[in-house]
């Protein structure tokens, strides 16, 4: 593992596989450019170490010049492509080939082209070492493709983030989040709370329960409070939008954590793909649904003799609690659908001691 500035980065491709791609490439260049004197064009910085591995492979007469352009601010696009070096060069009439480090956007590209065009250059060639095709927009056909990868952030060979990390001989990817965020689920009087707890303790997690977050606001006067007792007075439902950025707020204040187990949210499939994105925009995402499971009679008994005592009159009466217990499963097979097509879904038999429960959600949580 590499640390540059702030981020942790781990090897992603290997010197062996750059190699490999980079013969391929120059195979390519060889075959359909031999006796046409191209002119390379390298864009720098990053193009520098791929334009002379290309360079030393071409096996005809060549020359070879630089531009500089800049798209990226650490490791972020920012769709604007700044000229810091031009193109001193004269291109009409030549072939031209264009080395790029990688193709992101294409944003670069096209503005090269562009430059070249205008400049009079009819015939011209891109080769890259590296392309997103994910990420890539244009239409312009990239010529010469090393290797495709997914869209995300690499360094080494060339690349760098915020100036480091040209020098790495291998290719780096931004470490993936290591965040555990579970989702938990359980019926009335499954014990969620009480393994909500335990788990927070043992995993270093951070519990966000919605009706808690919501009392929290609420109670607090904060503007998301107030906004969503303006609708529960009201007698209506809080839109999604609104408890959406109170879960936000409760994750950023949590800056450090090393995940969060997410107690009655999401409930429906919309839900479930507005915490998807809210994780993602913090590098996260979801790790698991878990759920415990327990026999409906086992849920009745415990639930008749905890009202025994409770004094919750939605304890008392037998038929409440079925239909609570029907409730319960008729919104969670949609989530259990929805994480299951993700693989994501872990059922857990809730029927035991506490410890013994514990250590059957942590043998499920170990394994993420
Ligand atoms: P594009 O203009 O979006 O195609 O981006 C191309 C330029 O962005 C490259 O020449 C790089 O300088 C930079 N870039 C794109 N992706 C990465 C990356 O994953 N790591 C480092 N630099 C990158
Ligand atoms: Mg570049």
């Amino acid at each position: 593992m590499v640390k540059l500035h702030d981020l942790q980065f781990v090897p992603f491709i290997s010197e062996e596989e750059i190699g490999t791609a980079i013969d391929k490439v120059s195979a390519g260049l060889n075959q359909d450019l031999a006796n046409k004197n191209p002119l390379f064009i390298g864009v720098l910085n990053g193009a520098f170490i791929f334009a002379s591995e290309v360079l030393k492979r071409f096996d005809y007469d060549c020359e070879i010049s630089f531009v500089k352009l800049a798209s990226y601010e650490g490791t972020e696009t920012t769709h604007e492509v700044k000229e810091l070096v031009g193109l001193g060069e004269e291109v009409t009439g030549r072939t031209v080939v264009i080395l790029e480090d990688i193709v992101d956007t294409g944003n670069t590209i096209e503005v090269l082209i562009e430059m070249l065009v205008e400049k009079g250059c009819l015939t011209y060639k891109i080769a890259t070492l590296f392309y997103k095709p994910e990420a890539y927009t244009k239409k312009i056909n990239i010529n010469y493709i090393g290797i495709e990868i997914p869209n995300r952030f690499i360094v080494g060979y060339g690349l760098d983030y915020k100036g480091l990390g040209r020098n790495l001989t291998e290719v780096y990817q931004l470490k993936p989040n290591d965040m555990t965020n579970l989702v938990l689920f359980g019926p009335p009087g499954a014990g969620k709370g009480t393994q909500a707890e335990v788990l927070k303790q043992k995993y270093n997690l951070v519990h966000i329960s919605t009706g808690d977050v919501f009392r929290y606001n609420i109670k607090n006067e904060t503007e998301l409070g107030t906004l969503a007792k303006s609708y529960i007075d009201k007698g209506q439902l809080v839109p999604d939008e609104v408890t959406i950025n109170m879960l936000n707020a409760e994750v950023d204040k949590n800056q450090e954590a090393k995940g969060f187990i997410f107690d009655g949210f999401p409930r429906t499939e919309a839900q479930a793909d507005s915490l998807d994105k809210l994780l993602e925009s913090k590098g996260a995402m979801v790790s698991a649904m878990v759920a415990l499971e327990v026999d409906d009679e086992v849920l009745v008994q415990r639930l008749l003799e905890r009202g025994k005592t409770s004094g919750r009159p939605d304890d008392a009466d037998e038929k409440v609690i079925r239909n609570r217990i029907k409730v319960y499963y008729d919104e969670t097979a949609i989530l259990k659908n929805y994480y299951q097509k993700q693989d994501k879904y872990f059922g857990v038999d809730g029927v035991g001691g506490i410890d013994e429960i514990t250590e059957r959600l942590s043998s499920v949580i170990d394994k993420l």
